[in-house]
C-alpha cells in the first residue's frame, strides 16, 4: 500500500485467528481508502465537467452582446478571461479524466510500448514546428504504472520543451539500478533560478511578460508532478547545459530478474 497499489491481499486473511482478524482490517482499510480516493477524484471531474455550461453560455452571452453593442475593451477582456477560464477547466477535465481511479489499474509493461508513441509524437510536433527534438534509445526495461497518468505527465514536460525550446530539444532515459531518469531539456529562456521549485504550483507562471502572454493554463507541470509522486517517483528543474530548462524525472523500475 505504501507503493500506491490499493489491493486487497486474501493472504492476509489466513492463519491463527489473531492474524485474520489484523488481516481483515487491513483488507477493510484498503477498501476504504480506495473508496475515498475514487469519490474524491470523481467529484473532481464531475465539478470540472459541470463548470463547463455555465462558462458556454457566458461566452454566448458576450459574443451576443458583442454584436448589439459593437467592440469594446471590456466586452474583449471578459472574452479572454473566459477563454482563459475554459482552457483551465479542460485541463482539469483531461486531468481528473485520467486520475479517476487510476491508482486501482496498475500494469507492468515494458518502457518502449509506453514511450515509443509519445516519443514519435513529440518528434513530429517538433518538426512541425521547425525544431529538433533527439531522444537517446529506450532501455529494455519494465515498469508498473498507470500508463495514460503516466504518459500524460511525461508529455506535459515535453510539450513545455518543445513550446519554450528555440531550436533544440534533448530527451534522455537511462536505467541506472532500479531507476529509470529521465531528462528534457531545451535550449530556450529557460527560468529564473528562485522560481524553479514553484512551477510545479498549479496555474503558477514564470512572471516574465513572455509568459503571461503565451496562454498556458499552468496546470501542466503541477499535474505531472501530481501523478509522478503516485508513481513513487520525483521530479525537479534545473537550469539546462543547452541555456533552458532541465527537467529531471525519477521513477522506479521493476528489478531485473
Ligand atoms: N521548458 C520550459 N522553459 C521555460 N519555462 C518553462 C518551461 N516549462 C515550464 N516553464 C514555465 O513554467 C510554467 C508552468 O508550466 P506548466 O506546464 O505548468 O504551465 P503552462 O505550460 O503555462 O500551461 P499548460 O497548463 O498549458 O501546460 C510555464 O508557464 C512557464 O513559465
Ligand atoms: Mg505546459
Amino acid at each position: 500500500m505504501a507503493k500506491g497499489v490499493f489491493e486487497i491481499d486474501p493472504e492476509l486473511e489466513k492463519g491463527t485467528s489473531e492474524f485474520r482478524q489484523a488481516g481483515a482490517s487491513f483488507n477493510q482499510m484498503v477498501e476504504a481508502v480506495n473508496m475515498m480516493i475514487s469519490r474524491q477524484q470523481r467529484l473532481l471531474s464531475d465539478i470540472s465537467h459541470e463548470l463547463r455550461s455555465p462558462l458556454t453560455r457566458l461566452r454566448m452571452a458576450q459574443a451576443l452582446a458583442n454584436r448589439k453593442l459593437g467592440d469594446s475593451p471590456d466586452l474583449a477582456r471578459i472574452d479572454t478571461e473566459a477563454q482563459r477560464l475554459e482552457q483551465m477547466i479542460g485541463k482539469l477535465l483531461e486531468l481528473s479524466s485520467v486520475q479517476v481511479d487510476s491508482h486501482l489499474n496498475r500494469e507492468a509493461q515494458p518502457l518502449s510500448s509506453l514511450c515509443d508513441a509519445l516519443l514519435e509524437d513529440s518528434q513530429f510536433e517538433a518538426e512541425q514546428m521547425g525544431k529538433i527534438l533527439t531522444v537517446t534509445d529506450v532501455p529494455e526495461r519494465l515498469m508498473t504504472c498507470h500508463p495514460e497518468l503516466l504518459m500524460s505527465a511525461l508529455e506535459n514536460i515535453i510539450r513545455n520543451a518543445i513550446h519554450y525550446g528555440k531550436h533544440q530539444i534533448q530527451v534522455s532515459l537511462q536505467a541506472k539500478g532500479d531507476v529509470l531518469l529521465l531528462q528534457v531539456e531545451d535550449d530556450g529562456d529557460g527560468v529564473p533560478e528562485d522560481e524553479l521549485d514553484s512551477i510545479f504550483r498549479p496555474f503558477y507562471r514564470v512572471s516574465t511578460a513572455r509568459d503571461r502572454h503565451s496562454g498556458g493554463a499552468g496546470l501542466g507541470l503541477a499535474i505531472a508532478e501530481n501523478a509522478i509522486r503516485q508513481h513513487q517517483g520525483s521530479i525537479r528543474a534545473a537550469r539546462s547545459a543547452l541555456g533552458g530548462l532541465l527537467v529531471e524525472v525519477t521513477l522506479p523500475l521493476l528489478s531485473e530478474p
